[in-house]
């Protein structure tokens, strides 16, 4: 059985996931990295394995009725232990309000809050027997949520309004777990360079954007602090934009 900290990352693929993936590695924790591509989970596992640690990695789509079972318990079989939940996994389309197609509201509303309020839910027994074995660490869930679910912009009315739902989970784990050890954390970027802002850098370059770097730094600094300490919700923004501009 292993002793070191564990976290299951969702989206650890590519990406936001796949950086705070790499810097968890770095620090020799042991993971489990899913997404539904499964050529690229296995590169990246590849890539992540070079590191030290134990990679595990599950390709399903946590929109799936039994996804967050199977990725709890793949993840339990494999490591005893949740120090962190990671979830990363999300999507999000532009549409105007009028007429929006209500199949891809379904689906972002699937990804980004059934899927994480599914995960959330079977994760916590775990996550509770992990912090109780180590009270000086605690465990932790983080949520890339999204400068969106403050303030959502043209066009991004749906995928705003499953990010605030995933900042209100945050606050709803936080006042349910802190007496079994467990907080909870949402991180709201505005542009990050990924493949999920492609469709924008015609007008903003990636290099005006935030890199998933710096997201994975906030990642790794939440889940350095004692757990007397809760960051509930770190916002980052572009340099140069006012706070409530993506
Ligand atoms: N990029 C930004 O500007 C930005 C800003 C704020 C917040 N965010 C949030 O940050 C998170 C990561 O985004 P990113 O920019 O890193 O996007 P990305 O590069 O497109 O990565 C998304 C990751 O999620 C996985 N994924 C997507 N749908 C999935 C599903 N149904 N089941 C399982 N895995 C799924 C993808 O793998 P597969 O496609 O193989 O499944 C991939 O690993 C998302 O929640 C996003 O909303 C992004």
């Amino acid at each position: 059985m292993t002793t070191r900290p564990s976290a299951l990352i969702t989206g650890g693929s590519r990406g936001i996931g796949f950086a705070i993936a790499t810097q968890l590695a770095l620090r020799r924790w042991d993971l489990t990295i899913s997404a539904r591509g499964a050529e690229e989970l296995e590169r990246a596992k590849s890539e992540l394995e070079v590191h030290g640690s134990t990679i595990h990695a599950v390709a399903v789509d946590v929109s799936g009725e039994n996804a967050a079972h199977t990725l709890i318990s793949e993840h339990d079989q494999s490591f005893h232990s949740l120090s962190a939940l990671v979830i990363a996994a999300g999507v999000g389309t532009a549409s105007p309000l009028e007429g929006y197609p209500m199949r891809r509201f379904d689906r972002q509303v699937a990804v980004n809050v059934r899927a994480p309020f599914a995960l959330v839910s079977a994760a916590l027994p775990l996550l509770r027997a992990t912090a109780k074995k180590d009270p000086t660490r605690g465990s932790r869930i983080i949520a890339i949520a999204s400068l969106e679910g403050i303030y959502p912009e043209e066009g991004l009315s749906a995928y705003g309004a499953t990010k605030a739902a995933l900042i209100s989970l945050v606050r709803s784990i936080n006042l349910e777990e802190a007496e079994f050890g467990v907080s909870a954390s949402a991180i709201s970027p505005g542009f990050v360079d990924t493949e999920m802002t492609e469709w924008v850098k015609d007008s903003i370059p990636r290099e005006k954007m935030i890199s998933v770097e710096d997201v994975a730094k906030v990642a790794t600094l939440i889940l350095d602090l004692s757990p007397m300490a809760v960051l509930p919700h770190v916002i980052i923004n572009r340099a140069g934009r006012d706070a409530y501009r993506a």
